[in-house]
């Protein structure tokens, strides 16, 4: 079927630049966890987008991850620059400052990481930010009982490129380095 960047599931996240007072906030899906060490994001950003002209600017970013409530929000958020819109007022997204950056946390997002900008490099038509995590916030009730995420209650938006489809994490198959071990023995 030739070339393509038809690949799913991908995330979808809204990165905030810039500050609460001039915010930019950008949906963005080419993005994924580079390193645990030290914990970074790769995010991939076409040269033009006004969001990265903000990274450039402060070295700072927040990523936040939207559910079903905000579908719309962050669709608008994909569609239009934040040089010709006030982004965040317009689609009524609440915003606060980090606490230990001062790019801006979408704060009807259940979970959100606050990240500094630690290395760039060019890749085409586009920039691959990589962007160290600092800190976390998770609000009370995308917690569980034990105080661990719970993914069911922050049900994050997936994106499926090629099919431009907006979905939800469906069911759990499986524990994760667990479920192959029996095979280990058959080494
Ligand atoms: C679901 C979705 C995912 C997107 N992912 C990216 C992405 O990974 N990188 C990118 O540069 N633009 C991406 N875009 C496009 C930008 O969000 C869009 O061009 C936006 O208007 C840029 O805003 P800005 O100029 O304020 O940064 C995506 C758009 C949508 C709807």
């Amino acid at each position: 079927m030739g070339p393509s960047t038809a690949f799913f599931p991908l995330p979808t996240v809204l990165i905030g630049t810039g500050t609460v007072e001039e915010s930019d906030v950008t949906a963005v899906a080419w993005m994924t966890v580079a390193t645990a060490t030290p914990p970074s994001f790769a995010i991939a950003l076409r040269d033009s987008r006004r969001s990265l002209e903000q990274i450039r600017a402060t070295g700072e970013l927040t990523v936040n991850l939207p559910n079903r409530d905000l579908v719309a929000e962050t669709d608008y958020c994909g569609l239009v620059s934040g040089r010709n819109a006030e982004k965040a007022k317009v689609a009524g997204l609440v915003l606060e400052q980090g606490a230990k950056v001062t790019a801006p946390i979408v704060t009807g997002c259940k979970y959100s990481f606050e990240c500094k900008v630690t290395a760039e490099y060019p890749l085409g038509e586009y920039a691959l930010v990589i962007a160290e995590i600092v800190e976390t916030q998770a609000d009370e009730d995308a917690l569980t009982e034990h105080g661990q995420l719970d993914i069911g209650k922050i049900a994050p938006l997936v994106y499926c490129g090629g099919l431009r489809e907006y979905r939800e994490i469906g069911q759990k198959v499986a524990d994760a380095y667990k479920v192959g071990r029996p095979l280990l023995a058959d080494e």
